[in-house]
């Protein structure tokens, strides 16, 4: 007898994009993805014009999310939703929103915790996409965080360390803005690094016990080395923008790596998976390359879409729950500061 096929609605808004998704099993029909550019020119997010934004975007884009899906909304099994962590006002449009449409609906409601998902979204069915054996590593690394964790089952999950202060693309993005580059500044540095030498500087990686990260220190180190050498030469971020960019990616990528092979050593466990819209970065795929033949690790990276925020990877922990017929109460609360 042939299965009864499950469609998920998976709803993400914890910061800055607004995003739904159907999935049919594990496989997606349709995510759309609305960014918010509105804080392109403050550079960084503004919680309150983020919620705002949801507010307008939620409606249009799940809808748009159902139709690409060519589905009903009446097939819908059951909707899943970000509870946290996150921006608090963001977290609270998605949350009322799903719980309304489940309760129309008559449909199971299930909350996702947003990290685990970012770390599942592994598990959505795609064509050259191999999924991670358990156990595996999970690091995740964004604009918003910067975290490893030990998966031993898709609901059994470590975190082993993660940053005390800013996030890896907020260093990024705040050493960008410190060069007078646009926000979000990630991307772009990763291409000038492309193009500099990596040891024309040298930064000193932050001393930080165990599998914890901290950003905030280079970003000081940034600003003080450019006001120090902009006294000498007025011009010396633009005549030295590349070899500055590839100076600092070195740095980052050197602090990603060392922690990740100070996990493999403690875990024993040599299957990366790695996720967030960092996962991009040219430097840190091309060493994860470099570790697999020098040390025998395999890595795991998702398809773009599915590494950034998204709502595909809610979809996805909503699929796994709902097999597990892990349903939320009509109560449940979004939740800012929500552990793995
Ligand atoms: O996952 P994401 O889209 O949003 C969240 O922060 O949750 O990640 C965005 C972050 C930004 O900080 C951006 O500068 C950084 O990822 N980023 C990159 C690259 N592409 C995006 N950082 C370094 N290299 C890249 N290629
Ligand atoms: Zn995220």
């Amino acid at each position: 007898m042939k299965k009864e096929n499950i469609y998920i609605l998976g709803i993400e808004s914890s910061c800055d994009d607004t995003s739904a998704a159907v999935l049919c099993n594990d496989e997606i029909l349709s995510n759309v993805v609305a960014d918010q550019k509105i804080h392109t020119e403050y550079g960084g997010v503004v919680p309150e014009l983020a919620s705002r934004a949801h507010q307008q975007n939620i409606v249009p884009v799940v809808n748009q999310a159902i139709e690409r899906a060519g589905i009903s909304k009446d097939q819908l099994s059951a909707i899943a939703f970000t509870r946290g962590p996150g921006l608090m006002g963001s977290l609270l449009v998605g949350t009322s929103f799903a719980k309304s449409l489940a309760f129309g609906l008559d449909i199971p409601l299930i909350d996702v915790n947003h990290m685990q998902a970012h770390i599942l979204a592994h598990f959505i069915e795609e064509e050259d996409h191999q999924k991670p054996p358990f156990p595996f590593l999970a690091m995740t690394i964004s604009g918003g965080h910067t975290q490893i964790v030990k998966v031993t089952s898709y609901f059994e999950m470590e975190v082993l360390g993660e940053t005390i202060d800013d996030a890896v693309g907020e260093a990024y993005d705040k050493s960008g803005k410190i060069l007078g580059l646009g926000y979000p500044a990630g991307p772009e540095i990763d291409r000038r690094a492309q193009l500099g030498n990596p040891k024309a500087y040298k930064f000193t990686k932050p001393k930080v016990d165990g599998l914890n990260f901290s950003f905030s220190g280079l970003k000081t180190a940034i600003l003080y080395f450019a006001q120090r050498e902009t006294k000498v030469n007025p011009n010396f971020v633009e005549e030295n923008l590349n070899d500055i960019c590839a100076s600092i990616q070195y740095t980052i990528v050197g602090i990603l790596m060392d922690k990740l092979k100070l996990a493999v050593k403690q875990t024993g466990i040599k299957h990366i998976a790695i996720g967030g819209g960092v996962s991009a970065n040219s430097g840190i795929r091309k060493a994860l390359k470099e570790a697999e033949k020098k040390h025998g690790w395999t890595t795991y990276i998702p398809k773009f879409e599915y590494t950034t925020d998204n709502a595909a990877m809610i979809a996805i922990v909503g699929y796994l729950k709902y097999l597990e017929k892990d349903f939320s109460d009509f109560d449940v609360m979004a939740t800012a500061r929500l552990k793995i």
